[in-house]
Parts: C-alpha cells; sequence; structure tokens
C-alpha cells in the first residue's frame, strides 16, 4: 500500500529513526554512492508558492536517486483554472510514480492523497511542513547527538505551518518544545496531543532559558501578505537578538527555516555568529528528504 508523507503524524518515531539511518549514509556517501532507488521513476514536483531550498533539494535529490523530476508551477496547470483536485489526482497517477507538492490548502494535497493511488509528500502548506522539521530533527541529531532530552524554544508566530510541524515533532519525540508567541498568535493547544513536554511561553526571554535550541520563521509567511503590517508590530518582543540567546544555555544553536529577514524575527548578531547552524540545516534538507523519497517513491 503508498505511504504519503502529509504530515509528521505519517511517520511513527520508529520510520523517522530508519530515515535518519538512511539520511546519514546518503549524506556521507554523496557523490560516490551508486544506489539509484528512483531509476524509471518520474516524480512530479508541484509548487503554488515561492521556494528556493524546497525545490532545488527535491530537484537534485530525485535526480540523484537516479530518477526523473519535472517542476510543475501549478499555477499554469489546469488545476489553476478549475479543474478539480480528484480528476488532477486521477490523470497525474497514470504519468507519475510520486508527487511533491507545496500550496495553500492542507485540505487540497489530502484530496490528492486520497483521490491518486501515487504517494504524495508534502512541501509545504498554510498547515504544515513536515519535510523542514524532519531537516531539523536530523540537525539537532548531528549536534546533540540525541533528540530526546533536549530543549528546543520557538519564537514568532504559533500558529504557523513550522509551529504546527514542530508540534507534531515533539509529539513524537521525547524534547521540550516551547513556543514563545503573543496570546494572539498562540498555539492551538488541542494540537498538543495532550502531550505535557509541549508549552506555550508569551515570555520570550524566560521561555529561552536552558535551551539547546533556538529557532524561529519568517513573521509574515506565504499567504498571510495582506496581515503584514500587524505582524510586523506584534511580533518584536519575540526577535532572536542576543539578549534572548544570553537567557539560553551557553553552547545554544540557532535554526531557522529560512529565508531569514535580518533585524526582523533574528537579529545579524545571532544568525551571523558561531551559534548559528542554519546552513547545515538547509543543507540536510537534501539528505533527509532523499531518504524519505527512498522510502515511499
Ligand atoms: N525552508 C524552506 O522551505 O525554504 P524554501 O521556501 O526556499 O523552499
Ligand atoms: N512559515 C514560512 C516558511 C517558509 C519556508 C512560510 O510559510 O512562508
Amino acid at each position: 500500500m503508498k505511504k504519503d508523507l502529509l504530515t509528521l503524524l505519517d511517520f511513527s518515531a520508529e520510520e523517522i529513526k530508519d530515515i535518519f539511518n538512511l539520511t546519514e549514509k546518503l549524506k556521507r556517501e554523496r557523490g560516490r554512492d551508486t544506489w539509484r532507488p528512483l531509476t524509471g521513476k518520474s516524480i512530479g514536483l508541484i509548487f503554488a508558492k515561492s521556494s528556493t531550498r524546497t525545490r532545488i533539494s527535491f530537484e537534485v535529490g530525485v535526480s540523484e536517486l537516479g530518477g526523473m523530476p519535472l517542476y510543475l508551477d501549478q499555477g499554469k496547470m489546469q488545476v489553476g483554472r478549475g479543474e478539480s483536485i480528484p480528476d488532477t489526482a486521477r490523470v497525474l497517477s497514470r504519468y507519475l510514480h510520486g508527487i511533491v507538492i507545496r500550496t495553500f490548502a492542507q485540505s487540497d494535497i489530502e484530496g490528492l492523497a486520497t483521490c491518486g493511488s501515487i504517494p504524495v509528500i508534502n512541501a509545504l502548506t498554510d498547515d504544515y511542513h513536515p519535510c523542514q522539521i524532519l531537516a531539523d530533527l536530523y540537525t539537532m541529531l548531528e549536534h546533540s547527538g540525541r533528540i530526546e532530552g533536549t530543549k528546543l524554544v520557538f519564537f514568532g508566530d504559533g500558529r504557523s505551518n513550522i509551529a504546527n510541524s514542530l508540534i507534531n515533532a515533539a509529539r513524537l519525540f521525547d524534547f521540550e518544545l516551547v513556543i514563545a508567541a503573543p496570546e494572539s498568535f498562540r498555539p492551538d493547544e488541542a494540537r498538543f496531543g495532550g502531550r505535557s513536554n509541549i508549552s506555550w511561553n508569551p515570555d520570550a526571554v524566560d521561555a529561552a532559558k536552558n535551551a539547546d535550541y533556538l529557532y524561529t520563521d519568517v513573521w509574515v509567511s506565504m499567504g498571510f501578505e495582506e496581515e503584514r503590517a500587524e505582524r510586523m508590530k506584534i511580533f518584536i518582543p519575540y526577535q532572536v537578538n542576543g539578549k534572548v540567546a544570553a537567557a539560553a544555555k551557553k553552547d545554544v544553536k540557532f535554526l531557522h527555516c529560512l529565508p531569514a529577514h535580518r533585524g526582523e524575527e533574528v537579529a545579524a548578531e545571532v544568525m551571523d555568529s558561531p551559534m548559528s547552524i542554519v546552513f547545515d540545516e538547509a543543507e540536510n534538507r537534501l539528505h533527509v528528504q532523499k531518504a524519505v523519497m527512498a522510502r515511499l517513491f
């Protein structure tokens, strides 16, 4: 039976550990290995929103696994002119062996997965970004040697795709997740799954205490541009800067899914400091996604 990655909860912790073992091997042997599990397979990469990392890492990843990536601009497909998601899913299933999709509504990728017969990977929706968080967890594993027992604090929009996916990660792995966000962007506690290792704290400096990882994301996610003025004001106390970092552990590391806006969600003194591991994190998108595709496609 096909398996999709629509949210992190589609995987168990054991399945993710298996993906990380494969990631480690693919990363170590990149450029030298001869394993081509996607030989003869065509993978559609459908994008309705902008992307640098996700698009390029998936295109390169499919090629390196021996498959053929097809970049598809959702706005140029008939679905952009009203063709239904179920019909699109049925047609694509006749040509392709897998779909990677970045779009707005989570329900659209659920529709593709339900009506099509090929695996679907969520490359970001308004609600979730599971591939990013898999790379983040793998980066934590590399830097701390473990995920469990660490403390990660996320600053900013507690209802964003990144926050929601981090919450799912903390349901699967026993690390402490604190979401530092204003009241009006506090996370939906119904998403916590009753887990006591996940909490909300409106005080950024207090939240940062004893943290191993500080993580932030843009204040204005794609698709929320009309809220820009309000967001630029309300998130100011949640900037990750030297004062916030000083409250964390001495060897704290800084994560950011990127793209970053220095002077907004992160100060240059943090972004460009030795505590920042954002480019390792970005690189790991490639290795982790190759492992995911090798398992699903
Ligand atoms: N982090 C991330 O998904 O980056 P892109 O928007 O550039 O793909
Ligand atoms: N929350 C951001 C993530 C970008 C990778 C957005 O959706 O724009």
